[in-house]
């Protein structure tokens, strides 16, 4: 049953106290500093992903390649927090030790620091690590090895970097999805024992199998999260990646009270998942496809939107400049419509 949580109640006391201790936490490198996790969950407000770019084979490989302009526009927008999906896979060496690619990894410092020197909270996740799931005993090693190098990396960076272990889990059950977590969160914790650490459930990050995550109780510094997509067949019509999407087209959302109450009852369990696990939460990607009608679109994401914000829970939208993108990058222009859905009284791009 949906409850208000009383640690919504005192949010803005926190943010306040937070954000005002957040700049003179930025050059300190001792995490005991960092804030608890219900102050960290607050730097994951009004979010977007970056997708596309550096989740691709190779940058550039999708269309898109990261530009330092892109993160002056989405602050200007009125974005808080950047999610920055990450393929370190296909930039790692296959056999042990699993070195990371030099090159690689000072792109994602610079991303790193283009959000961060513009005040922007980051969270970088690892995404597309598909053979983890064709053959778990065989890549966990490499799985591992790959945030024993992310996590040591970054430990000196202020809180407002956030780790996610894992993009959308599939093919594999929760329980060994559970064993895979507590595999690899103690080498995390070795060098970051308070940033905040983000984990979904199985399931392509589902909310169901949110529920079934056996998160170690003693770590009280993890974030849930969960992508939300509902309805599928309108925000997945015509996506080329989904098999028979295409007799999707033309599915419309119109706002009904059906269907309202379908994406209320999702969020709904999202805050008893929160109360139940005295842990926050976040909509780590919600977004419509292009090809679905942009009326449609701008409704379904601004009740979205609205009805997460009464709920005090954080998301981030799917996603800045590509397939279901805000941004149009080849004429230079927000598409407003759809900008404004999220945040209502948006006016005019400053940049
Ligand atoms: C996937 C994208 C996909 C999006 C919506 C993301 O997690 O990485 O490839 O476009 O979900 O389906």
């Amino acid at each position: 049953m949906l409850a208000l949580n009383p640690l919504s109640l005192l949010r803005p006391f926190f943010s306040l106290l937070f954000f005002g201790g957040l700049s003179s936490m930025s050059l300190a490198s001792d995490q005991s500093s960092f804030p608890d996790i219900f102050r960290q969950s607050y730097l994951l407000e009004q979010g977007v992903n970056f997708g596309n770019a550096l989740e691709a084979p190779q940058e550039g490989d999708w269309g898109i390649r990261l530009e330092e302009r892109y993160f002056d526009l989405i602050k200007a927008a009125g974005f808080k927090t950047v999610r920055l999906p990450v393929r370190w896979s296909a930039h790692a060496q296959e056999k042990p030790p699993y070195t990371i690619d030099p090159a690689f990894f000072e792109r994602i410092d610079w991303a790193i620091d283009k959000a961060t020197e513009r005040g922007l909270n980051i969270v970088i996740n690892l995404h597309h690590y598909d053979e983890l799931f064709k053959n778990p005993s065989v890549h966990q090693p490499r799985f591992s090895a790959i945030w024993e190098q992310v996590s040591s990396r970054y430990q000196n960076r202020p809180a407002n970097l956030l780790f996610e272990l894992c993009n959308e889990p599939h093919d594999i059950d929760s329980d060994r999805w559970n064993q895979m977590i507590l595999e690899v969160l103690p080498i995390v914790r070795s060098t970051n024992p308070r940033r905040g650490v983000i984990i979904g459930g199985t399931d392509w990050n589902s909310l169901k199998k949110l529920s079934e995550l056996k998160l170690p109780e003693s770590d009280r510094y993890l974030i849930g999260t969960f992508h939300l997509y509902a309805p599928f067949k309108f925000t997945h019509q015509g996506a080329e990646w989904i098999p028979g999407s295409k007799a999707w087209l033309g599915t419309q959302w119109l706002g009904s009270s059906e269907e309202k109450e379908c994406i209320r009852i999702e969020l709904d369990h999202a805050v008893d998942w929160w109360e139940k696990n005295r842990r926050p939460i976040w909509i780590g990607e919600f977004g419509a496809y292009s090809k679905a009608d942009l009326p449609s679109r701008c409704r379904w994401t601004e009740f979205i939107v609205r009805e997460c914000e009464w709920r005090h829970l954080p998301w981030a939208y799917w996603e800045f400049g590509a397939g279901f993108g805000l941004y149009d990058r080849l004429q230079k222009k927000w598409n407003l419509l759809l900008l404004r859905a999220l945040f209502p009284f948006f006016a005019f791009p400053k940049v």
